[in-house]
């Protein structure tokens, strides 16, 4: 919690810092702060704890490893979030056959890219339902179609993790396919699809 802090103050005095993404998800390192995001009163505490000491807009990242995310959703808006982003890779484990050895150094780790973008869609549908702050959509996305199915879901805004790795230039070609959508659409507002889903 210290360390959340300390950063929080720091980030604060710097000019030209508007806004902290706090990550209370990393499964994939001790001290990743999984611990935090994955309980309800310590995800309230840390979010309070850095809200109290940042004045800029403050993100909450939040875990897939939950029974239920808009309860913890709720509660870091309660805390003070200016929004939330969502997910962080889920935990997962691979393993060697040959040579009967975890392929991770740490047994478990965290599992992206597409294969937990409907996972990801369905929290982020999710939650968008259920607070009144912004929500960034995470998880799996590769293209245009998938960022703008994660808008319609109810994402204000979108972020690219795993694509990147595969080809750096994915987010310029993202934008280029949301506009070209939103052209064949006629749609004026890029913000007139979040949340647009009809169901
Ligand atoms: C190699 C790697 C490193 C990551 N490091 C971080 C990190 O330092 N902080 C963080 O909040 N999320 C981190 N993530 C999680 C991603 O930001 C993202 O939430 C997750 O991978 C799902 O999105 P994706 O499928 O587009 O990758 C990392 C993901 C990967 C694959």
């Amino acid at each position: 919690m210290e360390d959340y802090i300390k950063v929080a103050e720091k980030v604060n005095d710097i000019d030209g810092i508007n806004a902290l993404e706090l990550n209370i998800s990393c499964p994939n390192v001790k001290e990743g702060g999984m611990a935090f995001g994955v309980s309800c009163p310590s995800a309230v505490a840390v979010t309070e704890a850095v809200r109290n000491v940042f004045d800029g807009v403050l993100i909450v990242k939040l875990s897939p490893n939950v029974t239920d995310i808009t309860e913890i959703a709720k509660g870091v808006e309660g805390a003070g979030a200016d929004a939330v982003s969502l997910v962080n890779t889920f935990l997962g484990m691979a393993v060697d056959a040959q040579n009967r050895k975890p392929v991770l150094s740490t047994i478990t780790g965290g599992l992206s890219g597409p294969a937990i973008k409907p996972i990801a869609l369905r929290m982020v549908w999710q939650v968008y339902n259920a607070v009144k702050i912004p929500v960034l959509g995470i998880g799996g996305i590769v293209n245009a179609t998938d960022a703008i199915e994660f808008m319609l879901a109810g994402s204000t805004a979108i972020q690219i993790g795993t694509a990147n790795f595969i080809d750096p230039q994915v987010s310029m070609k993202v934008i280029d396919g949301i506009q070209d959508y939103c052209h064949e659409n006629n749609i004026s507002a890029v913000s007139d699809l979040v949340g647009a889903l009809e169901v």
